[in-house]
């Protein structure tokens, strides 16, 4: 098989004009993550990408979550390519949106309304204004190591010491905008009630994502999110679930049915435009309707409910509705776990691993990882080596530690027995390296 990661492939050329042309080399960083540096996609089918130089990839990244039943599933296809014929943007409404709403609310909140947007990041900044705009409060709470997207209100991380005010995680961002947030730790509720004790009645919303994500995979403590829930409650604030990633992935009601667990609103993004670019911000109607034009919350958007992303959505969670991508998806991801912990077992490698339904993450550390402190303590040179290991042998998995893997339901048990006569050689590889 060809390699996209020697000096004469056609992607470390295509890399070396890019470098030129984007910053990074990329249009967003994650994508840099990946060592030697990021191959170039020629096509995707299933469960594999094909790279321009010939290469052969099983994709655990899988966009980063939206492709939940692999690349090209040709139901979805079919559904686009229908409406595409019918044109593309029309900037009034049209049935699809109206049907892949009643879809979602139908999992989500039935009595509930929904706006759809064009992002994960619009819908966090949404619903954070909405519960600014509802509450007529400013602060909110985020967590250490979660991501809501690219905006100022989120771009904060804890400063020093379970940090009382945030500090801007990005240049750019100014430091008023941050000090609105304050920033507790994920899986500590002692974190979050010490904050809302002093500054409850001017909490906004807590915004959570309830399975880590973003620091890799963390699940929360079973008692964390109720905890999350009742505090809210106690001062006013609302609850936001963050679903962009979790949101029909854990099942079609999300997070929110596989914890028990009700948000105020719900941000969805990701898997309900089956790869196409999509948010949404899902809530009661008492709050929803704040937003514009019923209400004074402003919102907007040129591609808002865009047809191509509502078709591919609905068609998505049609097929889920059968329940076998899902059952395929878990499967993979369980046996995909087990092989990697027998192996860490065997070669006596530091490693963790934390997994919740078709999403899991290897940490090189031989600490739990249980906050995204711990995920930040991994050895992250030790991943990035077990990562160009995999992808040498045809394995994507994404450059940073701080990803989740993700299974489909196109990683059949052929696929995952691929990979894991691939992951046996890459920890031989690790193995001998950590013993030498
Ligand atoms: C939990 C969460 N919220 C929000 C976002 C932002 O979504 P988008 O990249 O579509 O803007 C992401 C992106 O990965 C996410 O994981």
């Amino acid at each position: 098989m060809a390699s996209s990661q020697t000096r004469d492939s056609r992607s470390y050329e295509l890399y070396n004009i890019s470098v030129k042309i984007f910053p990074g080399g990329v249009n967003s960083p994650v994508r840099a993550a990946v060592k030697p540096y990021p191959f170039f996609v020629e096509r995707a089918e299933g469960a594999y990408i094909y790279t321009v130089d010939g290469q052969r990839l099983v994709d655990y990244v899988m966009g980063y979550g939206p492709l939940i039943l692999g690349h090209r599933h040709p139901e979805v296809e079919a559904f686009v390519i229908e409406q595409i014929k019918r044109g593309w943007l029309y900037g009034a409404p049209h049935e699809l949106e109206l049907e892949l709403a009643r879809k979602i609310l139908g999992y989500y909140m039935p009595s509930g309304m929904i706006r759809f947007v064009n992002s994960g990041t619009e819908a966090t900044m949404t619903a954070i204004r909405l519960a600014r705009g509802v509450t007529g409060r400013r602060y909110i709470v985020k967590f250490d190591g979660c991501y809501h997207g690219a905006h100022d209100y989120v771009l904060v991380a804890a400063g020093s010491a379970a940090a009382e005010y945030g500090v801007p995680s990005s240049e750019g961002v100014p430091p008023e905008v941050a000090k609105l947030t304050f920033v507790a730790s994920f899986n500590d509720l002692g974190s979050v009630e010490r904050i809302m004790q002093k500054h409850g009645n001017e909490v906004a919303a807590i915004i959570v994502e309830p399975v880590v994500g973003n620091s890799g995979v963390i699940p929360p403590d079973p008692e964390f999110l109720k905890g999350l829930r009742e505090l809210a409650d106690r001062y006013g604030a609302l609850l936001i679930l963050d679903e962009v990633i979790t949101g029909f992935r854990l099942g079609l009601g999300g997070a929110q049915s596989y914890y028990g667990v009700r948000g105020d609103l719900v941000t969805l993004g990701k898997i309900i435009g089956g790869g196409f670019p999509v948010g949404a911000v899902v809530g009661p109607r008492d709050i929803m309707e704040n937003l514009t034009p019923s209400g004074k919350v402003f919102n907007a958007g040129t591609f808002n409910s865009h047809p191509v992303s509502m078709a591919a959505g609905l068609a998505t969670i049609r097929v889920l509705e059968s329940g076998t991508p899902y059952e395929v998806a878990r499967s993979a991801a369980q046996e995909l776990v087990k092989a990697i912990r027998d192996l860490i077992e065997d070669s006596g490698i530091k490693a963790t691993l934390n997994h919740v339904e078709s999403m899991f993450t290897v940490f090189f550390t031989e600490d739990e990882v249980k906050r995204p402190e711990d995920a930040r303590k991994a050895n992250r040179e030790m991943y990035s080596k077990f990562q160009q290991l995999l992808l040498k042998r045809g394995v994507f998995v994404s450059g940073s530690q701080m990803e989740a893997a993700f299974t489909s339901a196109a990683h059949t048990k052929e696929v995952v027995e691929e990979t894991i006569e691939a992951l046996k050689e890459v920890f031989e590889v690790l193995g001998g390296a950590a013993k030498g």
